[in-house]
């Protein structure tokens, strides 16, 4: 059973890393996914899944920039890539019937009502899957949102880059805000945390964890309440 705090029926949106899944597509992790999502809606959670575009989406952002279009529409590119991905993903889970992904807000409310679950990619230029996640999370009023993204959770800084940074396990939306450090729209940005996701869930006070995704059994863990992970709140 999934006993977050007590709970045992949750309101959850699962982003997951284009960086995890697509950085090339991973039909493997892609399946191991669509798993732990059905362990989930079997145990009665109502999921919203994100997922973002990964490498392919920044293939299309390159290739967009290179002709000489401009920024919306390389976010375009990357949002449609990064609905492949989702289409993919949902086609798993409910066959050819789930083929059409949610392409707005009350689009994705619609198809958790009806369903239990909505799969979706990007929403709108000039934001990333993170926002997007953050969005759909208000708009439901989400018990959480769990991030699977491509490290152990949030640094001190870029541990890529930085030897010495440090995990956090525990922080604050205003504490994260404080350390992200580039607050600007980009295409093709990555970030652990868009800041523009940040200030929505602040606002919400939506918390959320994140979590390694490359082990999607990390989701279980966070769910569990065991300690891994960065918990946002
Ligand atoms: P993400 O950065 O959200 O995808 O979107 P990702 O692959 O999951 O990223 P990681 O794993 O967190 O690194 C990729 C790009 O797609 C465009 C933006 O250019 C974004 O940087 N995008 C995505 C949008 O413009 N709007 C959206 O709603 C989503």
């Amino acid at each position: 059973m999934i006993i977050l705090y007590g709970v045992s029926s949750l309101k959850v949106v699962l982003r997951i890393g284009g960086s995890v899944i697509a950085s090339p597509p991973n039909p493997r992790l892609m399946n191991e996914y669509v798993e732990i999502i059905r362990r989930l809606l079997n145990e009665k959670n109502q999921v919203v899944v994100v997922v973002g575009g990964g490498k392919p989406a920044r293939e299309f952002i390159q290739l967009a920039r290179e002709m000489g279009l401009e920024e919306r529409e390389q976010d375009e590119v990357a949002i449609s890539a990064s609905r492949i991905i989702a289409q993919l993903m949902a086609m798993k889970l409910g066959g050819y019937g789930w083929k059409d992904i949610p392409k707005s807000l009350s689009d994705a409310v619609a198809a958790l009502r009806g369903r239990g679950i909505a799969v979706m990619g990007g929403l709108n230029p000039g934001m990333t899957t993170d926002a997007v996640a953050a969005l759909i999370a208000s708009e439901i009023d989400a018990d959480l949102i769990i991030k699977a993204t491509n490290q152990d959770g949030v640094y001190t800084k870029d541990p890529e880059r930085y030897a010495d940074a440090e995990k956090i396990d525990e922080i604050t939306f205003e504490g994260l805000s404080n350390l992200l450090e580039r607050d600007k729209h980009v295409a093709g940005i990555h970030q652990i945390i868009d800041p523009e996701a940040v200030r929505i869930l602040k606002r919400m006070r939506v918390r959320m964890l994140v979590v390694n995704g490359f082990n999607p059994q990390n989701v279980i863990a966070a769910l569990r309440g065991e300690k891994i992970g960065t918990i946002i709140k």
